[in-house]
């Protein structure tokens, strides 16, 4: 049996690990992704072959939010693929400004870079104060993160062009302040956002939302648990209701299609045709 097949059983025995002592189930994700992941996380945390990390997930408590965190790529920005919050600020607020409540799940939420960033948008379209964003995340560790608001401020000028190339009206600086090498956003920010714990391959619906973002977080998945996440989706959302998925996230199936369409032509914004009310 050469290395390549031994690592793979290794994986596999990993993962089956972790769903047994501790509930997280990867084996819908997509497999040539999440195993490079194991290997880093194997080698980060010098363990001396997967089975040894297999052997602590068994009998170390604490190494689980490590565990989640490093196999669950927390990677975002704000405002990151600024077009996107162009057509969001320019075609899909004007729309929900019609709802008396606003009720937006950013799911797959990272470190909170998305949800403030839509708290931003909000605030600038006088929505805010009627919203309520539930941004949540498999990874304990990008929650607690997500909830100080605390960002390298070597991340701020990146931040501060995609706001400007986003339709920004003033300047992010508006809302941060910056110290220590880092920026803190704007406390009143976070006000009207709930940080949670929801994992997409076991979790239920999220009621009666009227825009669900979830971006980046798909191509993570394979086929099957992709499907799932989408009828979460479809599920959670008001008939008429936006969901903003990743550049790279276009489903084509036929269920897919027959319940949302792209809000223009090649979005990745769509808008839930049939269904409930
Ligand atoms: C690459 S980040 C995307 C962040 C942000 N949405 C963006 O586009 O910048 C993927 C996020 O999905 C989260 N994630 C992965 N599997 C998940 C699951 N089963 N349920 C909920 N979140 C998950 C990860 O923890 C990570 O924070």
């Amino acid at each position: 049996m050469d290395l390549h097949e031994r690592q793979r059983i290794e994986i596999q025995l990993f993962l089956q690990a972790l769903q047994l002592r501790h509930g997280y189930d990867f084996s819908g994700y997509a497999p040539a992704s999440l195993g490079r992941r194991v290997r880093a996380l194997a080698e980060a945390t010098q363990a001396r072959s997967i089975s040894a990390l297999t052997e602590r997930v068994i009998h170390d408590d604490a190494f689980l939010t490590e565990v989640i965190g490093r196999l669950s790529v927390p990677v975002s920005e704000m405002f990151r693929n600024p077009p996107v919050f162009d057509l969001l600020r320019r075609e899909v607020l004007p729309l929900l400004a019609s709802y008396p409540q606003i009720n937006i799940w950013q799911a797959g939420c990272a470190r909170g870079e998305e949800a403030y960033s839509m708290a931003i948008l909000l605030k600038e379209a006088g929505l805010y104060a009627r919203s309520h964003i539930w941004a949540t995340d498999i990874s304990e560790s990008a929650l607690a993160q997500a909830r100080d608001g605390i960002y390298p401020l070597r991340e701020a000028r990146l931040y501060s062009n995609n706001y400007l190339q986003a339709g920004g009206t003033g300047s992010l600086s508006d809302w941060y302040t910056a110290a220590y090498q880092h920026i803190k956003l704007d406390e009143s920010l976070a006000e009207r956002i709930t940080f949670a714990h929801h994992n997409l391959a076991a979790d239920g619906v999220f009621g009666e939302m009227h825009l669900i973002l979830c971006r980046n977080v798909l191509i993570y998945f394979g086929d099957e648990l992709q499907q799932r996440a989408l009828r979460l989706f479809r599920d959670s959302l008001v008939r008429g209701g936006f969901l903003c998925l990743g550049d790279r996230e276009r489903p084509n199936d036929t269920r897919f299609t027959a319940d949302f369409r792209p809000l223009a032509s090649g979005a990745s914004v769509f808008r839930r045709v049939d269904g409930r009310a």
